[in-house]
C-alpha cells in the first residue's frame, strides 16, 4: 500500500481498527483458551514480533492469528528498513504487518523510532543541525504514515550503557546532540501522533541495578517537567548469563508508580522444559500484579525464527507444537486451555478429527479389492476408527492395515501400526471381498478420530 492510499483511507482504517477491537473483546467473553483471549481477560495484551516475510507460511499465520492480540513488526519499522536514504520512505513490509494486524483485530506497537543499532550509514556522518533535522523527520514520516493505528511507539531504544554507570550510551544522536535527544524526541513524537503511547525501551533494565535506576530517574524527570512520556519497554531477554531477576515485579512497579505504563516488549527466556515455563510464569504473574502493566510480548512465534534460535526461547516449538512454556503462560493468565485441558486448539487429540474414502483398486469376475482412505484433519492424532457397511452378500476374506470387528455386515476398522497422523496426512486399509452375486459397492461411515 502507497503512502499515499494509506493517508487518504486513515480515517476509514481508524474505524476498521475499532470495529476489529470490539470482535476481539467479544471473542473474550468465550473460552479463554489462546494467550490473548486469556490476556485480554486480565485486561493486558499478548503480543509477539512479527516478521512480514513468514506472513505467508500457512502454520505461522495460524499459530499468530490464533493466539496473539498485538504484533510488533520484528525489524520492518526499524530505520534502515523505513528510510533507507534521506527522505525517502518505504513501507512496504511494515504495512503488510499492519494491514495483517488490523484484519485480524490485532493492536500494533511500533519499533522503533530513535535507536543507534540498525540505522543506515547516510545518518551517522550528519553535523548536529542537520542530525536533529533528519531525527525530527524520520519520527514524523513514520508516526505520520502510521497516524491512530499504533497502540504504542518505542520512541527512544536503548539509550543507556550497560554495566554499572548508568551513563548513557554513545551514538550518534547522544554524541552529537547531547542529553536532550530524547526529550525532544519525545516532545516530537507527541505532536505527530497524540493518540499513540510513547514508550522508551531497554534490556538489562528488568531488575534494580544502576542503568534501570538511570532510566528512572530520566522518566521521574520527565514526567516533573511535563516532557511527554506513556510508557516504559522492558525487553526481557533472559537466558543463563542474564536470568530472570527476582526483583522483576519490584522494578515494574516502582517505573508504574512514577504515572507510566509498564510493558513487557521482547521477552523471551532461553531454555526448555519445566525451568523454561517455570521463569515464563515467574514473568506472566509479574505483569498481572502490576496494574499498570498493559501487556506483554514474546520475541517471536516459534523458536526457528528466533534471533536467538540456539536458545529455543520461545513458547512454540519449531513445528509449531506448544511448549510447556506455553501451557504455564496460558494457565498463568487464567486460560482455560492448556495442554492437555479439552479443547485446547494446540493439543492432540482435542479437536482430532479425520475423513475416510473408498476406492476399489482392483476388480474380477467374483471379487473385488476395496481400499479406505484416512486423512487426519486440522490436528495431528493418534488413533481412528471407520466403518464399512457391506452389500448383504458380500464378505470379506481378507484385510490388512488395519483391524476389523464385526457386527452384522458392518465392518468396524481400527488402526493396526498406523493410528498416528500428522495433520492433514493420509493413511489406508484395504481389504478382498467375495461379491457372491452383488456388485455393488461397500458404505463407508463417518471417520472418527482422537
Ligand atoms: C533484533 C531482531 O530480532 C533481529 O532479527 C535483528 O537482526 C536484530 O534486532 N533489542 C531490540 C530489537 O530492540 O529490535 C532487537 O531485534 C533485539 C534486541
Amino acid at each position: 500500500m502507497s503512502m499515499i492510499v494509506r493517508r487518504l483511507s486513515r480515517a476509514a482504517t481508524a474505524g476498521l481498527v475499532a470495529a476489529a477491537a470490539l470482535t476481539a473483546a467479544a471473542h473474550s467473553a468465550e473460552a479463554a483458551d489462546t494467550l490473548g483471549s486469556a490476556a485480554v481477560g486480565q485486561g493486558r495484551y499478548f503480543g509477539t514480533a512479527v516478521a512480514a516475510s513468514h506472513l505467508g507460511e500457512s502454520d505461522y499465520a495460524a499459530t499468530l492469528d490464533r493466539e496473539f492480540s498485538s504484533v510488533t513488526p520484528e525489524n520492518e519499522m526499524k530505520w534502515d528498513a523505513t528510510e533507507p536514504s534521506r527522505g525517502s520512505f518505504t513501507f512496504t513490509s511494515a504495512d503488510r504487518i499492519v494491514d495483517h494486524a488490523q484484519s485480524q483485530g490485532m493492536d500494533v506497537r511500533g519499533h522503533t523510532l530513535v535507536w543507534h543499532s540498525q540505522l543506515p550509514s547516510w545518518v551517522s556522518p550528519l553535523g548536529a543541525q542537520d542530525l536533529r533535522t533528519a531525527m525530527n523527520a524520520h519520527i514524523n514520516g513514520l508516526m505520520g504514515h502510521y497516524k491512530g493505528e499504533i497502540h504504542s511507539w518505542d520512541v527512544v531504544n536503548e539509550a543507556f550503557q550497560d554495566g554499572g554507570s548508568g551513563a548513557r550510551r554513545s551514538s550518534p544522536f547522544q554524541d552529537k546532540l547531547g542529553d536532550g535527544f530524547i526529550e525532544e524526541a519525545f516532545r516530537t513524537a507527541r505532536a505527530a501522533d497524540p493518540a499513540a503511547k510513547l514508550c522508551y525501551n531497554d534490556y538489562n533494565t528488568d531488575g534494580v541495578n544502576a542503568k534501570s535506576n538511570a532510566v528512572y530517574d530520566m522518566v521521574k524527570d520527565f514526567k516533573s517537567r511535563g516532557v511527554p512520556i506513556d510508557c516504559v519497554g522492558f525487553q526481557s531477554h533472559f537466558n543463563s548469563n542474564s536470568p530472570v531477576p527476582s526483583d522483576y515485579r519490584h522494578n515494574l512497579q516502582r517505573f508504574a508508580d512514577l504515572g507510566v505504563d509498564v510493558q513487557i516488549t521482547e521477552l523471551d527466556i532461553e531454555g526448555s522444559g519445566s525451568a523454561q515455563a517455570a521463569d515464563y510464569t515467574k514473568m506472566v504473574e509479574a505483569c498481572l500484579a502490576v496494574s499498570r502493566c498493559t501487556g506483554m510480548t514474546v520475541w517471536g512465534v516459534t523458536d526457528k525464527y528466533s534471533w536467538r534460535s540456539g536458545g529455543t526461547p520461545l513458547l512454540f516449538d519449531g513445528d509449531y507444537n506448544e511448549k510447556p512454556a506455553y501451557g504455564a503462560v496460558l494457565s498463568a493468565l487464567g486460560g482455560s486451555g492448556g495442554p492437555g485441558d479439552p479443547g485446547d486448539p494446540g493439543d492432540p487429540g482435542d479437536g482430532a478429527s479425520c475423513t475416510a474414502t473408498y476406492t476399489r483398486t482392483a476388480d474380477w469376475s467374483s471379487g473385488y479389492n476395496g481400499q479406505v482412505t484416512i486423512t487426519a484433519g486440522a490436528e495431528p492424532i493418534s488413533s481412528w476408527t471407520a466403518t464399512v457397511t457391506l452389500p448383504a452378500q458380500q464378505s470379506v476374506s481378507s484385510l490388512w492395515n488395519g483391524t476389523p470387528t464385526w457386527s452384522g455386515n458392518v465392518m468396524t476398522v481400527r488402526p493396526s501400526w498406523n493410528g498416528t497422523l500428522a495433520a492433514g496426512a493420509s493413511t489406508s486399509f484395504g481389504f478382498t471381498a467375495a461379491k457372491n452375486g452383488s456388485d455393488a459397492a461397500p458404505t463407508v461411515g463417518t471417520c472418527t478420530a482422537s
